[in-house]
């Protein structure tokens, strides 16, 4: 089995002063991961690892650089999958905690249970050993700039056009085993208690090893209505290549909901695709002797590296 791991930094439209950062960062993400795969490590461990990165990274949606809700918190929803007993956990409107992939990973393999909410998953992490984190180190001045913004505007509910900035990562290793996990701050100016479709299992992210992994970016309101990355999968399970399935969901998504979204795949075989309907999905991916990245919709570099 050949190994691939894939990430993304968010779909939407990303400002041109933001798209080399994010893209670097991307990659940066990307290569980290690809050094876990590459050394024996699990789907599972590969995909933590790289989100935990750009939660890590003010630059993204997710960890530090959260967008702020409506009263200026940070409520932040994750989800981890693995691929080979369809295992997952998520955790949704965790304030202050500096990495909610690792919690969500620890509702995966600590408890009974999929998805914990607010003040169960602070009690949660609380007995986990994990420490909180004061709300003003997760605020950048960047998210606040744009929260304050909106709090001007007559329907401060109707959400922000540009870059959601979610981060998610997919990955098969040598085993066979796939996962996948996704992480986000949500939107700007949500409602105090709004879950997006990240910590959805089926929407924000799927995984298993009889068809693959798959993590969603985008309009979380129009990815859960059509439950995108469970969709893609279905059209996989038709018999569509990776690139078509996905375009095929997304378009749904597109025709139904007039929202816009992108996704990262990896397939059981090590077949891979990245496809947005928005304008920017930035995104990086790695095999054996071969990198990938793209920014605007469509594009897919190619570098060949020694290893
Ligand atoms: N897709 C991220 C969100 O809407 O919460």
């Amino acid at each position: 089995m050949m190994p691939v791991v894939l990430v993304h930094g968010g779909a939407g439209t990303v400002p041109e002063y933001r798209q080399a950062p994010n893209l670097a960062a991307t990659r940066a993400a990307a290569e980290s991961a690809w050094l876990l795969l590459q050394s024996g490590r699990s789907a599972l461990d590969v995909v933590e690892h790289a989100v935990k990165m750009m939660e890590d990274n003010p630059l993204f949606n997710a960890g530090v650089g959260s967008h702020l809700n409506e009263v200026g918190e940070i409520e932040q929803d994750a989800m981890i999958m693995d691929g080979s007993m369809l295992n997952s956990g998520g955790v949704t409107c965790v304030k202050n905690i500096a990495n909610p992939i690792h919690l969500a990973r620890l509702v995966m393999n600590k408890t009974g249970h999929v998805l914990l909410s607010e003040s169960g998953a602070h009690k949660f992490a609380h007995a986990m050993g994990i420490p909180t984190v004061p709300t003003a180190q997760l605020i950048t001045e960047y998210r606040k700039n744009l929260w304050e913004k909106r709090r001007g505007q007559a329907n401060p509910a109707v959400p922000d056009e540009g870059s959601k900035g979610t981060v998610g990562a997919v990955a098969i290793d040598r085993n066979g085993n796939v996962a996948s996990a996704t992480s986000t701050g949500g939107q700007n100016y949500k409602m105090i208690g709004r879950v997006g479709d990240v910590p959805c299992i089926g929407s924000g992210g799927y995984a298993d090893n009889e068809l693959g992994a798959v993590s969603s970016t985008g309009d979380g309101e129009a990815i859960m209505k059509v439950v995108l990355a469970r969709l893609m999968l279905f059209h996989m399970e038709q018999g569509k290549e990776p690139f078509e399935a996905a375009d095929l969901a997304l378009q749904h998504l597109v025709r139904r909901t007039g929202g816009t979204a992108g996704l990262i795949a990896v397939t059981p075989k090590g077949e891979w695709t990245a496809h947005c309907v928005s304008e920017h999905m930035v995104w990086a991916g790695a095999t054996q002797g071969q990198r990938y990245y793209g920014l605007k919709r469509g594009d897919k570099y190619v570098q060949e590296v020694d290893e």
